[in-house]
């Protein structure tokens, strides 16, 4: 019997959304306000969703505390309140929209939940988000 059991967090975080290669005018065109050289922040809720068979001694697919506790620890600790750009390794040479963000939280988890299959569910507003599943 496999459910999948889910996790809601959220963090803030700024951005610019740029290529290097390209002038001001070409990124504007782009990425649209996103582009602007001087950041902005968005309010990111993310929907963490675990996968897998129900261990029939506990009950649970997961534990959802330990879930939490490794969504604190490796999403927000690492994100919530930076300059995604500046701050955060992962973007050093990666442009962070909301697509290569829920790569990078995806890859962070992964590691920690080998035998279950992960959904990332990320908004960047409350109109727009994706969804990776590996
Ligand atoms: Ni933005």
């Amino acid at each position: 019997m496999k459910l999948k059991v889910s996790r809601k967090a959220h963090f803030n975080a700024a951005h610019r959304l740029y290529k290097k290669q390209w002038d001001d005018a070409k990124n504007l065109e782009v990425f649209g306000k996103c582009s602007n050289p001087n950041f902005h922040g968005h309010n990111y809720e993310l929907i963490v969703s675990v996968t897998g068979e129900v261990d029939p001694e506990t009950g649970f697919v997961i534990d959802l505390k330990v879930l939490k506790q490794l969504v604190q620890r490796e999403i927000e600790e690492h994100l919530d309140h930076k300059n995604l750009n500046i701050e955060v390794e992962e973007f050093k040479h990666l442009n962070p929209t909301v697509e290569n963000i829920a790569v990078v939280i995806y890859n962070r988890l992964k590691p920690h939940l080998k035998y279950f299959e992960l959904e990332i569910v990320l908004y960047e507003t409350p109109r727009n988000f994706v969804t990776y599943k590996g």
